[in-house]
């Protein structure tokens, strides 16, 4: 599909071409310059793209992941299902590795395994009807939590209020509307003219690459500056309370999220100005009890000495710390926002 020539516009960030059984995401990689459209049908090109970040984002990788798993499954041959079990349960394995912090990974595998092991003794056939139903249901739920965290999120924002996000968690990671954008896009809707400030989000840029012009193209009031910018911009009195996405929450609210999320959070602390993480109920993880066991990605080092620039910028052989996410401490966060309602201190998630 060459869509180069459109506008920008995201009906459904991962969508299924059953017929073709190949699954179609934007490549995220090629934002804004390039607008890509990648499909895809192997389990290696499903490992991939959540590798190298094609598709992303916690909600987005969850519903790629669950798509992945069905078609995964469309490609086992056996017929008993115990064997089919454990063909599916490698891809499961598989598709689990390709990324360690975003519990909606394995909160989507698991809950296609759970369809797999409910529907022991039917037929192959219906077995791969009910993953196709669970996947697109995981989709619908995860646009549904969105509009509905965004609903709740509003309630604390009035109009002509400076709000600052950081990396992307809106409509390109999720199913529609985004978490942290999910107020963004609705107040827009209802004339709340926000003004908006977007990190970069060093090192892959997804602030400036994604968030500032998914939102931009929606029509809002955007700002683009350098991660090292937010403090000057809270203390210059623009910002009314900050939102971001989430990775991971573990059950005392210690919240995962893009690197750099901390560091917006400690400042916001300091200048008085809420601070709202925003997720769905599926990237709480209450069999985590605090931040310090959240599994941390450890990325190439290429990212920040040479990705994005004409030319290598730093020493050859020069040691990098390139963490993706980083655990926002939950004395920082003013309150969690889901679908289901707003969460105050002291946060106490129990097992779902
Ligand atoms: O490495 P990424 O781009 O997948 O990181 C994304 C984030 O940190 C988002 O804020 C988070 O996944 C929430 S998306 C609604």
């Amino acid at each position: 599909m060459d869509s180069s020539s459109r506008n920008f516009e995201i009906d459904e960030t991962v969508s299924l071409d059953d017929a073709a059984k190949e699954i179609v995401i934007i490549d995220q990689t090629k934002l804004p310059g390039t607008r890509r459209m990648l499909r895809l049908s192997l389990p290696e090109e499903f490992y991939n793209a959540i590798k190298r970040l094609e598709v992303r984002g916690a909600p987005a990788i969850g519903v790629f992941a669950a798509f992945a798993a069905y078609l995964c499954a469309c490609r086992i041959k056996e017929t008993d299902h115990d064997k089919f079990y454990s063909a599916f349960s490698k891809d499961r394995d598989y598709l689990n590795s390709s990324r360690p912090t975003a519990v909606n990974l394995s909160w989507a595998l698991n809950r296609m395994d759970r369809v797999v092991k409910d529907n022991a003794g039917k037929p192959v056939s219906e077995i791969l009807d009910a993953m196709r139903a669970e996947a697109l249901l995981i989709r619908q739920q995860d646009e549904d939590a969105c509009r509905a965290i965004g609903e709740n999120a509003l309630t604390l924002l009035k109009p002509g209020y400076g709000l600052l996000t950081h990396c992307n968690a809106g409509q390109l990671a999720t199913s529609k509307y985004g978490t942290a954008t999910a107020a963004m896009y609705l107040g827009h809707e209802r004339g709340y003219d926000f003004h908006i400030f977007c990190d970069e989000t060093r090192p892959l840029l997804q602030g400036a690459r994604l968030t500032a012009y998914e939102l931009a193209a929606a029509g809002m009031d955007v700002t683009l500056q350098c991660d090292n910018m937010a403090g000057a911009l809270m203390a210059s009195g623009k910002i009314d309370a900050v939102l971001v996405g989430c990775d991971r929450v573990a059950a005392n609210g210690d919240t995962a999220n893009k690197i750099g999320t901390s560091v917006v959070a400690t400042l916001a602390k300091h200048y008085g100005i809420p601070f709202y993480v925003c997720g769905p109920m599926s990237t709480i993880d209450p069999s985590i009890k605090s931040g310090a066991d959240i599994p941390i990605e450890q990325r190439d080092g290429d990212e920040v000495t040479t990705m994005w620039y004409e030319k290598r910028m730093a020493p050859e052989g020069i040691k990098v710390f390139n963490p993706a996410f980083d655990v926002t401490d939950h004395s920082l966060i003013t309150a969690i926002i889901t679908e289901t309602g707003i969460y105050y201190p002291p946060f106490s998630f129990g097992q779902r």
